[in-house]
């Protein structure tokens, strides 16, 4: 910046150069870029164009209002007319019955940590991916790894003719677990409930579980070696979000109204994209889901829980360990860390071959 004669001028290099700060200023200022990561993807990008960026994620939950929860709750189970939570909760808790079930997986294999990946009833695509990929290491560092894919029933004309598939999927490689609650975006909240129920009643005896989506890549020789350093109780690690933004954009996709959640910021909470607990923490969160409104964004609603339990959820020992945004495939980088998302048009049973094959990393 050049002062001449007392007015004020700029080269168009500086120019260039404050445009460019103050874009950057702007665009984090409305995105908030952690904060878009959970759901972030290619192609939901793409499809909903830039725009959306600037309505992405923003919630906090009235706590003076968790004793109507309560009430809500309880009129709910007793009184017959039923009541729908409205767009921003779920119908949990309920007793959710399991159509299919693993019940002496764990019994059987005894697991040291158990992969619960939740899938949409139809993506066999996905499920076979994963089979073939990362999901195939079943015995790492001497600890064994147990893998199960979450559903909820499907919904539509061809319900039965998928639950017939579902049932012989099943048969093959009895790795499914199926919830009675209906399968859909919306529903994530319950169907992470309904995991952490599952996991309290068939798999107790696990140290810890982890929750990943099925988009992920996931490196669990490094997974094994975090959790044999790992405290074994009131441990919850992954992507930490620490001060999670507000945001109160009606179109967003995470929009929740001031009435419902009042706090500018989440507490802490794990990116839902890959988290790890220690398994008696599902019993703690079950009971404190039972005093935390049922918000639908499933990842943020655990981070309630965790508050009402008061148990911070840890950071992972590195930065760059968990990732929301892709990772480009290369040896060396994929041998650093434990769990990236992945893009679409990536092949990862090839990537996993050629991720396994000997040789160095780097
Ligand atoms: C979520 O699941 C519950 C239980 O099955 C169901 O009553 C509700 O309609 C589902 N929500 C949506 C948006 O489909």
């Amino acid at each position: 910046m050049k002062i001449n004669d007392g007015r004020f001028s700029l080269s168009r290099n500086q120019c260039f150069f404050l445009f460019l700060v103050i874009g950057v200023v702007f665009f984090y200022y409305c995105t908030n870029i952690r904060n878009m990561a959970p759901d972030w993807n290619f192609k939901w990008l793409i499809q909903n164009n830039l725009t959306k960026l600037f309505t992405f994620r923003n919630v906090s939950l009235d706590w003076n209002r968790n004793w109507q929860t309560l009430e809500t709750q309880t009129a709910q189970q007793t009184a017959a007319p039923y009541v729908s939570p409205g767009p921003y909760l779920v119908e949990y808790p309920y007793e959710y019955h399991f159509t299919i079930n693993q019940e002496l997986k764990c019994k059987q294999e005894n697991p040291f940590v158990v992969l619960i990946v939740p899938v949409a009833p139809r993506n066999r695509a996905h499920r076979d991916v994963i089979r073939n990929s990362w999901g195939s290491e079943k015995l790492v560092n001497n600890q064994v790894v147990a893998l199960l894919f979450l559903l909820g029933m499907q919904t539509g004309d061809d319900a039965e003719q998928v639950h017939q598939q579902l049932l012989q999927e099943s048969n093959e490689h009895h790795d499914l677990i199926q919830g009675d609650f209906v399968d859909c975006y919306k529903n994530l909240t319950i169907k992470t409930m309904v995991m952490l129920e599952w996991l309290n009643s068939y798999c107790s005896s696990a140290a810890y579980a982890m929750k990943i989506d099925s988009d992920m890549f996931l490196n669990v020789p490094n997974l094994v070696s975090l959790l044999l350093k790992a405290p074994r109780t009131n441990y919850m690690t992954g992507l930490v979000e620490h001060r999670g933004q507000v945001s109160r954009v009606p179109t967003s996709r995470f929009y929740v109204p001031v009435d419902l959640v009042s706090d500018d910021v989440y507490p802490p909470y794990a990116l839902g994209l890959g988290y790890i607990l220690s398994l008696d923490l599902t019993k703690k969160l079950i009971e404190a889901s039972r005093h935390v409104k049922a918000l639908y964004i499933e990842d943020a609603y655990l981070g309630l829980c965790m508050r009402h339990l008061g148990i911070p959820p840890t950071d992972p020992p590195g930065w760059n360990l968990f990732h929301v945004f892709p990772i480009k495939y290369s040896r060396c980088e994929y041998s650093k860390i434990i769990a990236t998302t992945t893009l679409q048009q990536m092949d990862r049973v090839w990537i996993w071959r050629d991720f396994k094959r000997p040789g160095r990393y780097c």
